[in-house]
Parts: C-alpha cells; sequence; structure tokens
C-alpha cells in the first residue's frame, strides 16, 4: 500500500521562511456518555471473556450513549467544551466539519443538527466521512480554510455513536467499539507555528474488509436487508490489523518526512486507538519509546473518527503536550484511509 504523494505541504515557517499565517489549535474539548459498559457485561452478551478482549485489543470498557442521545449530541458537548477552552462563543465559528460514519441521518448532515443545537448560526456545516481517520481528513479541510484566509474559525470534530451499527451478536467487532466525540478549534494564531503538516491517502480497492454493506444505494434498507444484518458494521479483522500497522506506520513517516523531523524529537505520539497491539506495532516499527505514545483505548475502545480527538483532549488536559511540543497525529480507518499529522503545540 502505498502513502507516498508527490504533492508535499509544509509550513514554509519550517524551513525559515516568513509566513505570517498560520492555522493553530485554539481550543480543544472531548466527551463521552456516562454509561459504561465493561467487559464482564459484555461476557453476558456474547461468547467472550475479559481476557480475551484485554490480551487480544487491551479494551476494558466502553462508553454507550443513551437511546435518546445522537451523534450531534456528543459532538455539541464536546464542541462547547473547545469553545470554552478557545475563549470563543458560538457566533465566531464560520465553519463547522463533523468526522462521523454514524450521522444522526443520512441527510441532512450531523454537522447541520449541531450547528443549531450549538447555536452556530454564522457557519457553513457539512460532515467528512473517512471513518476513522476522518478527525484528520477534516483538521486538513479546516486548516486549508484558515491558511487560505477564506475563514478564520473552524470548529473541527470527530463524534461516533457506533453503539447505533453495532451488531451484538458478533463477539468479532461488539466488543471493540464504544461512542464518543472530540472537537478542534483551528484559528490562525500568528505567533505559534500550529499545524505543520497533514498527510491523508487512501486505498479504495479495500472497501469490502472493513464497513456497512447495507442502507446506502447499493442496498437500501429493506426487510431481507435487515434480515441479513446489513445495517450492521463489519470487519475482516485479521486483514485490517495488517494493512493498519503498515499504513500507519507509512503515513507517520511521510508526515515527520515533510517537517524535516525525526521521532525522538516528538513529544507525544497520538495513534488511532483501536487495539493496544496495534499501537505497540507501530511504536516498534517506528522506533518511538512507549513513553511518547498516548494510550486510552482501555477505556473507551474502538471510537473511530473521535478516537485522536478524544486522546489530544485528554493528553492536553493531562498535561503530556506542552507549549512549542511537537505532536504527531496518525489514524486508520475503513476505504481504507489513514492520515498523519504534525503540530507545534
Ligand atoms: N471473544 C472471544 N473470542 C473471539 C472474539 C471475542 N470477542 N472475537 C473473535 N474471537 C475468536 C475468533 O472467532 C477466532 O476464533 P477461531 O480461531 O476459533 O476462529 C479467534 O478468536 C481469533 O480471532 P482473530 O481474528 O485471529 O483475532 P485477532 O488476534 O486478529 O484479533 C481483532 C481480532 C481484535 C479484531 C484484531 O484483528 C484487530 O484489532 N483488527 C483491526 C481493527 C482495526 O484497526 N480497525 C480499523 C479501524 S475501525 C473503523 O474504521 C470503523
Amino acid at each position: 500500500m502505498k502513502t507516498e504523494k508527490s504533492q508535499t505541504f509544509v509550513n514554509p515557517r519550517i524551513l525559515g521562511g516568513n509566513a505570517t499565517r498560520t492555522c493553530s489549535i485554539a481550543g480543544v474539548g472531548s466527551y463521552v456518555p456516562d454509561r459504561v459498559l465493561s467487559n464482564i457485561e459484555l461476557e453476558k452478551i456474547v461468547d467472550t471473556s475479559d481476557t480475551w478482549i484485554t490480551t487480544r485489543t487491551g479494551i476494558k470498557e466502553r462508553r454507550m450513549a443513551g437511546p435518546e442521545q445522537y451523534t450531534s449530541d456528543l459532538a455539541a458537548e464536546a464542541a462547547r467544551r473547545a469553545m470554552a477552552h478557545a475563549g470563543i462563543t458560538p457566533d465566531q465559528i464560520d465553519l463547522i466539519i463533523v468526522a462521523t460514519i454514524t450521522p444522526d441521518t443520512p441527510f441532512p448532515s450531523t454537522a447541520c443538527w449541531l450547528q443549531h443545537k450549538i447555536g452556530a448560526h454564522r457557519a457553513a456545516a457539512f460532515d467528512v466521512e473517512a471513518a476513522c481517520s476522518g478527525f484528520l481528513y477534516g483538521l486538513e479541510i479546516g486548516q486549508q480554510f484558515v491558511m487560505t484566509q477564506t475563514y478564520n474559525t473552524v470548529l473541527v470534530i470527530g463524534a461516533e455513536k457506533l453503539s447505533s451499527i453495532i451488531d451484538w451478536k458478533d463477539r468479532n467487532t461488539c466488543v471493540l467499539f464504544g461512542d464518543g466525540a472530540g472537537a478542534v478549534i483551528l484559528r490562525n494564531r500568528p505567533q505559534s507555528h500550529g499545524l505543520l503538516t497533514v498527510c491523508m491517502g487512501a486505498d479504495g480497492s479495500k472497501t469490502g474488509l472493513l464497513g456497512m454493506p447495507g442502507g446506502g444505494s447499493r442496498c437500501p434498507a429493506s426487510h431481507e436487508s435487515v434480515d441479513e444484518r446489513l445495517h450492521f458494521l463489519r470487519m475482516d479483522g485479521k486483514e485490517t490489523f495488517k494493512h493498519a500497522v503498515t499504513a500507519m506506520c507509512n503515513a507517520a513517516r511521510e508526515a515527520l518526512h515533510r517537517c524535516h523531523i525525526e521521532i525522538g524529537q516528538v513529544a507525544c505520539i497520538i495513534p488511532h486507538q483501536a487495539n493496544r497491539r496495534i499501537i505497540d506495532a507501530v511504536t516498534e516499527r517506528l522506533h518511538a519509546r512507549a513513553d511518547q505514545v498516548f494510550v486510552n483505548l482501555e477505556k473507551y475502545g474502538n471510537t473511530s473518527a473521535a478516537s485522536v480527538a478524544i486522546a489530544l483532549d485528554e493528553a492536553v488536559r493531562a498535561g503530556r503536550i506542552h507549549r512549542g511540543d511537537l505532536v504527531l497525529m496518525v489514524a486508520f480507518g475503513a476505504g481504507f484511509t489513514w492520515a498523519s499529522a504534525v503540530i507545534e503545540w
């Protein structure tokens, strides 16, 4: 799988240029529902065990949204926290980008549901779908609008209610996922470096390995599609695992290469939180130290587009990231898609 791209973006300030406009993360916030679903509880739902889940994935528990708590509700709470952190009000937001594979409705977008909920009435709003890479895809799109001076303030959110597409009869997948949301506010901040680069990639030949077969134009909802359980997430875990490690390593290396930095200079690495064994394999192959890597998947499982955003917020609040630190984020998901980003905090 190739992740090298001929086109590269490098913030000119890194190369000693005089860029006056940079795109920074001015605020970050996250939200997970209160309801905790432990591995022990899952033992009562499917043929699994705490030992299997812990040793094969590292996950101990995950959060579940309530029946009347939708993706936009999780996103709204994360957005409010990010706005408070940035010290801005909803009317200052120019654009809302929501990355999700579990939208409130196929249309209108979750971003529009959210816009009304948080009262960001001036903002344009749309969704991005790149599965677990979606938040970093959103970051790149948002950054482009800030850097071109189209917008000053962009809200980027990764939010998922994955419990709404989990097949609770499939032990291969139902133990892996959880609900939650993470948000950042992007703004021009001339005194800092901000986002140095975002790399994105995709391999559409692997669409069959991970996805939800029903509900789109290929397979509209019908009695048959419901009976065949086609409206649930399906994954070939083993194949996905192999591709995830390779693509995440390549994407991380590409981002570091673009910025002319070595892995040892990175203060905090935030990988997509899908499986502890994937994170360990990526850490080893990148020759990173374990103490550079932020991991919280034992508490939340895989929250897809929300995972990197929630981890970034928790790393900031835990004092793992300080002003001037280099932060590397890397993700992989259905599509397949992958993405990486380097920030000078
Ligand atoms: N409890 C007990 N046994 C189980 C469970 C379970 N929950 N799930 C599977 N098993 C069994 C399988 O049936 C299999 O049994 P068998 O050998 O008798 O057939 C055995 O355990 C081993 O299964 P494997 O598939 O070999 O397990 P593996 O070590 O590959 O782990 C896992 C599975 C955790 C899914 C792993 O492959 C993985 O993490 N894959 C990548 C996930 C990922 O990164 N997804 C990308 C993002 S997700 C997105 O985009 C939405």
